[in-house]
């Protein structure tokens, strides 16, 4: 292709993809598969790395991520970021409502409320219609600049398009994780055996600042616009503002309302009280604002927050219900979960029946007894919280709760680890619901993606004796299916398909659906791509482990112990014979280029842009190869600081290039060093 033909397909690229990404963002509409999206996307991007002086301001690409911040600079609010006083009573807001009437002096004036979203709240600065800084509150003068990661999040616009765009605009909204996504990321943790996130504002700012905007972009958060501000926005109102927003594409929360007076206000916020849980996001309160701009500069501020606005929070509804028992549940990892079995009650629109208790650490901080009476309350999340006992009801005689020492479905004495919050069960290879889990975690889809099979047929296979590992379901037989309850001719033979299709998954679904402690979807594709086999995988020493791209000691060590184990070794030996991909296509591999083909690098110290594993990506992602040790057959060694001498004395010996982090960029790049 010439440098004039691509720089006219990237054009091309960019605008059909923002346009999909447009009608799906903000009509909620399709006119493409996912599928078809992906490849326009992975398209553009193979092109712009190869002509990356074509790459467009407003580039989609940019919503993948791929570059990595170290710590994120500070930058000035032009605006400083001022919090909302918080009232929690009807009568706070009439008091609130006789200020602004009284600082009015007569005026008649009108609010326009909106929720109180629960998220992390972001300045996005556009100049010439462009997104060109995404900034965090900071202390309210001074904020990180996150702007990298911010352009991962589809809902925020790279570019605004139209004539009323002033040349400089800010937009502060709040960033969020979607109440699913937070309950998937959650899922997916517990399914790899990590912890599980407490809340979703704490995970959307901690995924805010993390480092490499790639894992950012896969954390799918999402952005409410909720004020305009600038010299030349030309509105005169903050109803205005929202529309215009709106209009400029930004995700503005249709649930914003004017009111006409106090008594508007007080019916929002008793409407709200209830239906704010069916939204996809958290919310804790109410912002009331007054909706003419002038009365807002006129009403002014205090040295905190605006005299214009205040925040109603809704008190977290809680009712008092008797705790029928305590079951144990018991996860693919063995890990135990307590859940509190509740005397059915109606709570903020929904009757409540369970609640986790996460595990023993929460039963003893809450010094739970048999027959308590407990709160429960219903917090911005989905599952309702025990939050404390109600203890003019307990009993004199009730006995504290006893944390169980026992496996409530194989027997087996439970065990809990040092610095570990769960008990879990050690018997991995008879504990029912274990093997059922690794069954089902194997069949998902990102992993061999069986669906013809699912939960119920599992259990119905495993009460039978017919499938105790993932192996024994490509031994299967047609009328092994059809003993089950419910299987014809038909539905057996999909089964079988299913099944036999599921041969050729990719190797990193593979390696996926082993289980591997830690070893999530993510690690697993970084690993086959770093090395290659599973045969490779499996004879790599810590040290080699721990140099691989996203891999830490604890990740090392539980590959290790995996591929140690007996057992695993006999069942992953049936499934090389079963016929799975136990190495990486050599077609599956497309590197984003090939500037470096054929070039080996080694890495060594520290460095100032990139960590080590950034670096190793980049060089394998671009076609390079990356080895551990300096030898005569080395291209270039890539110098950090606090590199050991005798590396370098070695390459200096040998006539190896060594090379900066900058130097590699250049490479990177195509350009000569
Ligand atoms: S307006 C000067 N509107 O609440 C007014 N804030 O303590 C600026 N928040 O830090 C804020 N939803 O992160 C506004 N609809 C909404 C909001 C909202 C959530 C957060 C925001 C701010 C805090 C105020």
């Amino acid at each position: 292709m010439t440098a004039e033909q691509a720089k006219k397909e990237i054009e091309r690229l960019t605008e059909l993809i923002n346009y999909h990404n447009d009608l799906y963002y903000q009509q909620h509409r399709t006119e493409i598969s996912d599928y078809e999206f992906d490849q326009l996307l992975e398209k553009l991007v193979k092109l712009e790395n190869q002509f990356p002086q074509f790459r467009l301001p407003d580039s989609p690409s940019q919503r993948v991520g791929g570059t990595v911040t170290k710590d994120f600079p500070q930058v000035d609010h032009r605006y400083p970021m001022l919090s909302l006083s918080n009232t929690y009573s009807e009568e706070e807001v009439r008091e609130f409502d006789n200020r602004v009437a009284k600082g009015l002096g007569g005026q008649p004036y009108e609010y326009v409320c909106e929720l109180k979203f629960d998220g992390v709240s972001i300045s996005l600065i556009y100049e010439n219609g462009l997104l060109v800084r995404g900034v965090t509150r900071g202390d309210g003068v001074r904020g990180d600049d996150v702007t990298t990661n911010v352009k991962t999040i589809r809902s925020i616009p790279l570019r605004v398009k139209g004539t009323d765009v002033p040349a400089w605009f800010e937009v502060r909204g709040e960033i969020f994780m979607p109440k699913d996504v937070f309950e998937q990321l959650n899922k997916e943790r517990e399914d790899i055996g990590e912890e599980t996130y407490a809340n979703a504002r704490n995970t959307t700012s901690g995924t805010l600042k993390m480092q490499d905007s790639s894992i950012v972009a896969r954390r799918r958060l999402d952005c409410y616009a909720y004020y305009l501000l600038g010299e030349e926005t030309g509105i005169q109102t903050h109803e205005e503002g929202l529309k215009k927003l709106a209009r400029w594409k930004f995700n503005v929360s249709p649930t914003w309302r004017k009111c006409k007076n106090l008594n508007e206000v007080l019916t929002y916020i008793k409407e709200w009280e209830d239906k704010r849980f069916n939204l996809p996001v958290e919310t804790d309160g109410v912002v009331i604002k007054v909706n003419r701009i002038d009365q807002q500069e006129e009403l002014g501020l205090t040295a905190k927050s605006p005299r214009w606005a205040i925040a109603f929070k809704y008190k977290p509804q809680s009712v008092s219900t008797k705790l029928n028992g305590i079951t144990y549940q018991v996860g693919r990892t063995g890990a135990i979960t307590p859940v509190a079995e509740l005397q059915p009650v109606f709570l903020s629109g929904t009757t409540v029946k369970r609640a986790s208790l996460h595990n023993a650490n929460e039963i003893a901080r809450l010094n739970l007894h048999e027959g308590d009476y407990v709160f429960v309350e219903k917090g911005g999340e989905i599952i309702p919280k025990v939050t404390g006992v109600d203890l003019s009801k307990r009993s004199p005689y009730a006995k504290p709760i006893q944390y169980i020492t026992h496996c409530p479905e194989c027997g087996t004495k439970l065990i809990r680890e040092e610095g570990e919050a769960a008990h879990y069960c050690p018997n991995t290879t008879g504990c029912p619901p274990q093997i059922m889990g690794r069954i089902e975690h194997f069949i998902q889809r990102k992993a061999m993606d069986i669906n013809a099979l699912g939960e119920k047929t599992i259990e119905q296979l495993y009460r039978r004796g017919m499938v105790k590992t993932p192996a024994d379901l490509y031994e299967l037989k047609l009328a092994d299916l059809l003993q089950l309850e419910g299987f014809k001719e038909k539905s057996a033979k999909n089964v079988l398909e299913g099944i036999e299709e599921s041969k050729k998954a990719p190797f990193e679904n593979v390696l996926f659906a082993l289980g591997i402690r830690y070893v999530g979807k993510t690690v697993a594709e970084k690993l086959a791509r770093h090395f290659k086999s599973l045969e490779a995988l499996a004879a790599a020493s810590y040290e080699e482990l721990v140099n691989a791209p996203e891999v830490g000691e604890k990740i090392a060590q539980s590959i290790i112990r995996f591929f140690r184990n007996p057992e695993n070794q006999n069942e992953i030996e049936r499934l090389r014979k079963a016929g799975l991909n136990f190495a990486l296509d050599k077609n599956s591999f497309v590197p984003e280029s090939t500037v470096l083909n054929n070039k080996s690098f080694v890495i060594s110290g520290v460095f100032k842009k990139y960590g080590r594993d950034e670096l190793k990506e980049l060089i394998i992602r671009n076609g390079g190869r990356v080895l551990s040790g300096v030898s005569g057959k080395l291209d270039y060694l890539v110098a950090g600081e606090n590199m050991g001498p005798a590396k370098l004395e070695k390459a200096r010996q040998l006539g190896i290039r060594i090379i900066s982090e900058e130097e590699l960029e250049r490479l990177l790049n195509g350009e000569a060093i």
